[in-house]
């Protein structure tokens, strides 16, 4: 037997019994001829000691040769030792095992058997759960020795680069370990509820075809197909709803998605979704369905109660108020509305847009003036324009006891300042930004940045780590125009519902005005899922595809096998995705959803440990009928 028990199962009521226990060695203390040993395994850590004296006198000690010649490359060089003539006579069994005791270095495995003894009084460790005990070690198997780490784990600066190419050594650390098993915890809590729900856990390909869900595909050439190629899929949508045809009614699959797009640190181009589908099911029995989902998976995972249900907000509002579809409401900065003071400024910006149809917002950053140079809201003025393509960040500075300080403040009138200091809450210590344009939304985006940033120069968020502020977002648009395909393009996908009461403008050519049976759960500002009702008729789907640009050849094609399927009788349906990993991620406090992915890609899409992607042999290529590889710049 490798061990009887755990690292972090021995107590003081186990005191006197004999153990064994594996691991590897934590880290390890030579205090002048007594050695320390922290051992280590999945559960924890416990002490051990070795003692000269506590060795038995004779071979009881299972040594297994084979792994004793391995052991002797490493560390002490036992086998020079075995080998001298005058050594091996000297030598006694203990002797060599003291050696080898000797001879430990970290992350070596070993496996040891001793007695459970107290800590000698004041030497309790009240940091690790057996802290009050230790193993008296009285024989000791060196299972195998270990290089000595590229890097120390769990030191926080390590690279990151250097961790995921050593990832298997990143994940003995202590904070990798817990992640890992709370995604376990996440997982097994997440299935319990919905088999309790009545839903059946189906698997749908990943060698598919392409399901539109806004990323670029991952293409797999097909060897008995030539010149074919499956698509990896972004989500099991078209599936999951073929399901519902098919009548299975209840659906779920923890789902692998692939998505070839730009990562971040909440994307990578494989990661995992709760995927849920139903018949005869409507927005909020969905809802309340996630509502119940996410208090299991907080209180199995974290031991919180979450308060169900979570307020609502459209799309419109969360736009208007925060700037963001994905509003973080732990702070309260919003948006306000001033196009109405500026309609006949001299500031002709403002004046311009104002009167032309146009919006005029700002937020006022309580107490920055303090924290912002002239210098530095130049720099935010750049980091706005360069990155969201914004034509100026307005400011007023209003330093306590000064004045207003701002490049624009002199084109206005005394009206025009108090009717904006009054909306505003303007007052000694904050910082306005405006924002303005001929269209609403990149206003609401560009102040939705500046709010987020606003919140982290001023710390709002620092004492806020454990606050959950869940929300739906609901009533997005079911469309929006795409500038650069010169065509309108799903907001969430092709299969989305419009709202009943908005078809009249759909059927009118209204697009922009149609709103979607879609909504989002937000949590903190990140996106965590989103979902929608589907369209079931085979006559408003081909209608909706219709819209996007895809002619009835290309819909025969593409989609020509789920518009046949609403042709059958398809039920009325809908569903959701909750992004697992930026699920645990949150939950964990993760900054990045690297931290809780076994095996990650970094941000160019490598993984730095196996170096995929790789080149393949031109045979490989052949195959299937693929004739070179890009060649290298
Ligand atoms: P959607 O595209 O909104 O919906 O995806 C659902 C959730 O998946 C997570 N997610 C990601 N997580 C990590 N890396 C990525 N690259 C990534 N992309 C998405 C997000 C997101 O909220 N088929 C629909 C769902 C439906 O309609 O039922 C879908 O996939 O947390
Ligand atoms: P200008 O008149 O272009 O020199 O701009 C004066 C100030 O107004 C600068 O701080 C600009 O950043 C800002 N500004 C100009 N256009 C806009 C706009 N559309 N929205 C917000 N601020 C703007």
């Amino acid at each position: 037997m490798y061990r009887t028990t755990s690292c972090n199962s021995l107590r003081t009521e186990h005191i006197g019994q004999s153990v064994t226990l594996a691991g590897w060695i934590n880290s390890r203390r030579d205090h002048g001829g007594v050695i320390f040993v922290d051992l280590r395994d999945r559960e924890g850590l416990t002490q051990v000691v070795f003692r000269p004296e506590d060795f038995p006198k004779l071979a009881s000690v299972l040594i297994d040769h084979a792994a004793e010649a391995a052991t002797t490359s490493k560390g002490i060089d036992l086998e020079k030792a075995y080998s001298d003539p005058l050594m091996t006579s000297g030598l006694n069994i203990d002797e060599r095992e003291w050696e080898k005791a000797r001879a430990l270095r970290s992350e070596d495995v070993i496996s040891v058997t001793g007695r459970v003894a107290p800590r000698l009084q004041g030497t309790e460790n009240a940091k690790i759960e057996t802290g009050e005990i230790e193993i008296i070690a009285s024989e000791l198997r060196v299972l195998n020795k270990a290089d000595v780490p590229p890097f120390p784990l769990d030191d926080p600066s390590v690279n990151e680069d250097l961790r995921l190419q050593y990832r298997y050594l990143d994940l003995r650390t202590a904070h990798m370990q817990r992640n890992i098993k709370l995604r376990h915890r996440v997982v097994k809590a997440t299935r319990d509820y919905l088999d309790e729900q009545g839903f059946l856990e189906i698997e749908t390909p990943v060698l598919s075809n392409p399901t539109p869900e806004g990323a670029r595909d991952f293409l797999v050439p097909s060897r008995l197909n030539p010149g074919t190629f499956y698509a990896l899929p972004q989500a099991p949508q078209q599936y999951k709803q073929l399901l519902q045809v098919a009548g299975l009614e209840k659906y779920f699959q923890i789902a692998r998605c692939f998505r070839d797009e730009d990562l971040r640190a909440d994307r990578q181009p494989e990661f995992t979704q709760i995927d849920v589908e139903a018949s005869f099911i409507t927005d909020v029995e969905i809802q309340t369905l996630i509502e119940g989902l996410l208090s299991r998976i907080f209180k199995e995972s974290r031991g919180v109660d979450i308060p169900v249900p979570f307020p609502r907000m459209t799309y419109a509002d969360a736009m208007n108020r925060y700037g963001s579809d994905k509003p973080d409401t732990r702070f309260a900065i919003e948006l306000v509305e001033l196009t109405d003071i500026f309609t006949a400024s001299t500031f002709k910006v403002f004046a311009s847009v104002a009167s032309g149809g146009g919006t005029i917002k700002a937020i006022n950053a309580k107490g920055a003036a303090a924290l912002l140079s002239k210098e530095q809201l130049k720099k935010w003025e750049e980091w706005v324009k360069t990155e969201f393509g914004a034509k100026g960040l307005a400011y007023i500075k209003w330093s306590v006891g000064g004045e207003w300080e701002s490049p624009i403040v002199k084109f206005f009138s005394d009206a025009e300042k108090k009717a904006l200091a009054e909306r505003m809450g303007f007052a000694e210590g904050d910082v306005l930004f405006f924002g303005a344009d001929a269209k609403l939304e990149p206003v609401c985006e560009i102040l939705g940045r500046v709010r987020l940033r606003c919140a982290e120069l001023l710390g709002l968020l620092a004492e806020k780590k454990d606050q959950l502020n869940f929300l739906w977002v609901v009533d997005f648009p079911l469309l929006a125009f795409s500038p650069e395909d010169n065509h309108w393009v799903a907001v969430h996908h092709p299969f989305t519902r419009p709202k009943a009461e908005d078809v009249p403008a759909m059927e009118a050519g209204d697009y922009g005005k149609v709103r979607a049976v879609a909504y989002d759960v937000v949590l903190n500002g990140v996106e965590l899922g989103g979902g929608s009702i589907r369209i079931h008729e085979r006559e408003l789907q081909a209608k909706l595809f219709e819209v996007l640009g895809v002619n009835a050849e290309e819909q025969q094609i593409k989609f020509g096998h789920i518009l046949k399927a609403f042709s059958f009788g398809a039920p009325p349906h809908g569903g959701i995705a909750l992004g697992l990993d930026r699920l645990v991620m949150l939950i964990t406090g993760a900054s990045s959803i690297r931290e809780v992915i076994a095996f990650p890609k970094n941000n160019r899409g490598c993984d730095l440990m196996t170096s995929s992607p790789v080149e393949v042999d031109f045979k490989q290529l052949r195959e299937v009928y693929i004739q070179s590889t890009a060649k290298k710049l």
